[in-house]
């Protein structure tokens, strides 16, 4: 017999590995209907609570007008204003917002504290980057890929320069779900998690994604198709820095690594930029970088993800 219908989160983007071809058909249709006025409300009356523990420019305002657009609204709770853990336990937080709104997206700085709030939460949890993962930037990421090769994924090459945290930890599921081959340069003391370069491997193997590691900055961006770099030190890694900004200083997108790259290669990046630091100014002022379209395409992207887990359906019901 059939229970309750059990909501649904997004905690890693593995959860969505399956759909995100659709998903990012999706958001790419939701996109054109912005551009040309014609966008609907699709989650009428919907709320969101933004339930962040670190700063945000991005993700805080994409989700905010990406379900005002569709219909909802949002309510920001700021790092000071719930202290997560703090003043309130996880569970209880999760038990009493799920009483007042449809889904919850939290910035968070530990991914345990991510899956616990999903757990005793009864509305959708949405993982708005932790240590771990940043899944909703890797839609965005795909959405900027996927418009600049209307080919498709298959044959193409990303290469990553930089630290291998959270950002790339999803980055190598979603190429790996994909089908896109992703070539990573790292210092050895900062490459990502044995088990997740595992899981991405073993999603590789069913789509024919190639992911490995390169010996240099130069190797991985040689004949690449895109490069895509972030900050060397993330939120939450601040008591490496001095180690960090040592470990890295050849780790950068410079004109000199765009040139080994493909002629019609773009650049990326999640923001913000250290400009100086893992990407010049020239870059990313320049005519390769795709950074801006990138940064937009967090706002399609994420309503994309907001209908994926809010709309009606007999898999996206709440649970009782
Ligand atoms: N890329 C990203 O997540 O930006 P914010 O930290 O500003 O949200």
């Amino acid at each position: 017999m059939d229970g309750p219908a059990r909501k649904r989160d997004l905690l890693s983007i593995s959860d969505v590995a399956e759909e995100l071809p659709s998903l990012l058909e999706r958001a790419a249709r939701l996109k054109s209907e912005r551009q040309r006025g014609t966008g609907r409300a699709t989650l009428p009356g919907r709320n969101l609570a933004l339930l962040f523990e670190k700063p945000s420019a991005r993700t805080r305002t994409s989700f905010e007008v990406a379900i005002r657009d569709l219909g909802g609204q949002a309510t920001y709770l700021a790092p000071a204003d719930v202290q997560v853990g703090q003043r309130e336990s996880v569970a209880d937080v999760a038990r009493v917002l799920s009483r007042y709104v449809d889904a919850i997206a939290y910035r968070a700085f530990r991914h345990e504290n991510v899956a616990e709030l999903a757990r005793w939460a009864s509305v959708p949890v949405i993982n708005a980057l932790d240590d771990l993962e940043h899944p909703c930037q890797v839609v965005a990421d795909l959405l900027t890929l996927r418009e600049r090769w209307p080919g498709g994924f298959r044959g193409r090459r990303l290469a990553w320069v930089g630290d291998g945290n959270n950002v790339l930890h999803s980055l190598l599921l979603g190429c790996a779900a994909v089908g896109l081959d992703l070539t990573a340069a790292i210092p050895e003391a900062y490459r990502p998690r044995p088990n997740v370069v595992q899981a991405a491997r073993a999603l590789g193997d069913r789509t024919g994604a190639n992911l490995a590691f390169a010996a240099s900055p130069e190797q991985a961006a040689r004949g690449a198709d895109a490069l895509y770099t972030d900050v060397w030190v993330s939120m939450g890694d601040e008591a490496d820095e001095k180690a960090r900004q040592l470990a890295f200083q050849r780790y950068r997108i410079d004109d000199e690594l765009v040139a080994l790259a493909r002629p019609e290669a773009f650049v990326l990046h999640d923001l913000p930029a250290h400009r100086g630091q893992e990407i010049t100014d020239s870059v990313m002022d320049g005519p390769r970088a795709a950074v801006w379209d990138q940064a937009e395409n967090r706002l399609h992207g994420q309503k994309a993800i907001l209908e994926l887990l809010l709309r009606p359906g007999p898999a996206r019901r709440r649970r009782k």
